[in-house]
């Protein structure tokens, strides 16, 4: 796992220099791996009117299934995201239910815009008793 969890980070580091980010000035990059292991990266893409900010690993979930990935692998397509800020920040609440519906459980690393690792932990572990599909029971 190390040696692709560097390599999330390091493709999190590149899509980062693409974050839209004018008004907070917070790049964020991220990169996830699906089970079959095809590479995916995106960032965040902030509006004027703020709270249509589309975070990073949100649009990187719209951008891989958007790509075929539940189409080819279904639902539970994520194996391991990376995500970089300036600090290692997690991502937010949203973003963790939005990987929630891609997998039971992934590996989650955090590092800074300079492709360091700070964290690595997991989905279930930053969404404890979460509310998932499987709560809806649907597989
Ligand atoms: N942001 C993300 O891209 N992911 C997160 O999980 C947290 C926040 C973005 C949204 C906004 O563009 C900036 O970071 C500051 O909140």
């Amino acid at each position: 796992m190390h040696k692709l969890g560097q390599d999330l980070i390091n493709r999190a580091v590149e899509a980062a220099k693409n974050s839209y980010s004018p008004y907070s000035k917070y790049k964020v990059g991220a990169a996830l791996v699906t089970v079959g292991g095809e590479i995916f990266s995106s960032c965040n893409v902030e509006v004027a009117s703020y709270g249509l900010t589309d975070c990073a690993e949100s649009s990187l979930i719209s951008k891989a299934v958007s790509e075929g990935m539940v189409t080819k692998y279904g639902r539970k397509f994520i194996e391991a995201i990376g995500v970089v800020t300036r600090d290692g920040g997690m991502p937010c609440g949203r973003c963790r239910q939005r990987i929630a519906e891609h997998c039971d459980d992934c590996e989650i690393i955090s590092g800074n815009l300079e492709g360091k690792i700070l964290e690595a932990t997991t989905l279930k572990e930053i969404l404890p008793k979460a509310f998932t599909p499987s709560s809806l029971g649907i597989d």
